[in-house]
């Protein structure tokens, strides 16, 4: 995603030098990365106390993959578990990763970067500091950031509602990256709805009344793909599926979302067998890890006086139960 070329000079000065050009494209995002690149300073002036013989690299990579490894804590047992319709808690235990097969490198499929354009979900307006805000207008300008801090924040992110995942609930300034979508899935060629549901064992639909409750969203497949429901593409399937109970996706995305996440997150080199000890991290970074499993604890030991009286992140649980489709 790219800064706009015409952005005013000012707006420009308030953008923060990130590793990509992606992280300043929301005032929440950056909020993400700046409370990330606090922590990884954090962690690079305790390793370095404790560690007065090594060089500023050694701290650096040290304390890099200290938050790599606490990300992937905070994504499996906050994250995961918020958007999963299962009672059940996951833990990021990697053993069970140790012996399996598929134990390698991550990398991205094309199916995972069309599936997880949760886009629609995105609404027109945010809350910030207790005020209206709409996120078009919140784009490549960390003004409020840096006015109000990293404390509201994260607390304005939570406490804003999100949009339900479906078809014709997208806003309006996001319709061109649907499109986008769209496009990429046909150049790649990808297989239809259909196929991919059969790869992810589920039953092929024959009626598309399978797909979804909803007769808007039915007659609108039928119209698109001349009442065959084996036209259905992939993208377009992925979105137009209802979403089961407690769940904040429909149960195709899900059960992908599901196999990825776990074929990659808990795949991940640092967390291999001969990696994933004490001295790769060093005792400091490895407490620290310990004591990481949500966004609060990183915020509690990166905000001046701390998450007393703000909503960090688990407030969203209630929000995703309600969220509203706008047609
Ligand atoms: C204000 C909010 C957002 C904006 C402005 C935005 C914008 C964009 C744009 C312009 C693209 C590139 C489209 C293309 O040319 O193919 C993109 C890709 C993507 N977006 Fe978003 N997006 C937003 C929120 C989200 C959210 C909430 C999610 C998921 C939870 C998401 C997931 C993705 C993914 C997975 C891709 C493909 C990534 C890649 O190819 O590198 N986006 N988005």
């Amino acid at each position: 995603m790219k800064m706009p070329d015409s952005l005013p000079a000012d707006r420009k000065a308030t953008l923060f030098a990130f590793g990509g050009e992606r992280a300043n494209s929301t005032l929440f995002t950056a909020a993400i990365n700046t409370l990330f690149l606090r922590e990884h300073n954090r962690l690079c002036g305790v390793i370095e106390a404790a560690n007065p013989g090594w060089d500023d690299e050694r701290v650096f990579q040290t304390a890099r993959n200290v938050s790599v490894v606490q990300l992937i804590k905070v994504v499996v047992e906050e994250y995961i578990n918020h958007i999963s319709p299962y009672w059940f808690r996951l833990l990021s235990d990697p053993s069970p990763c140790y012996t399996a097969g598929w134990n390698r490198e991550n990398w991205i499929p094309v199916e995972f970067n069309l599936l997880y354009r949760w886009h629609s979900l995105v609404p027109e307006t945010a809350v910030w500091n207790g005020a209206p805000m709409p996120i078009s207008g919140a784009r490549f300008g960390n003004q409020p950031l840096l006015r109000d801090g990293l404390g509201i924040a994260l607390d304005s992110a939570s406490k804003s509602q999100v949009w339900r995942l479906g078809l014709f609930n997208t806003a309006e300034f996001l319709r061109p990256v649907e499109l986008a979508s769209l496009k990429q899935g046909r150049d790649n060629r990808l297989a239809s709805y259909n196929d991919y549901r059969e790869r992810m064992k589920y039953p092929r639909v024959t009626r598309f009344e399978q797909i979804s409750g909803d007769p808007e969203v039915v007659a609108a497949l039928k119209r698109l793909y001349a009442n065959d429901v084996e036209r259905v593409e992939f993208f377009v399937g992925l979105f137009a599926e209802d979403p089961p109970e407690r769940s904040a996706v429909p149960p195709l995305i899900g059960r992908m979302v599901a196999l990825d996440a776990f074929s990659h997150a808990l795949t991940n080199p640092l967390l291999s067998p001969h990696v994933f000890k004490e001295e790769t991290f060093s005792p400091a970074g490895w407490a620290s890890i310990a004591k990481t499993s949500s966004l609060r604890d990183l915020a509690d030991r990166n905000l001046p006086n701390g998450t007393a009286g703000l909503r960090i992140f688990r407030s969203l649980c209630q929000i995703i139960y309600f969220a509203p489709k706008l047609r």
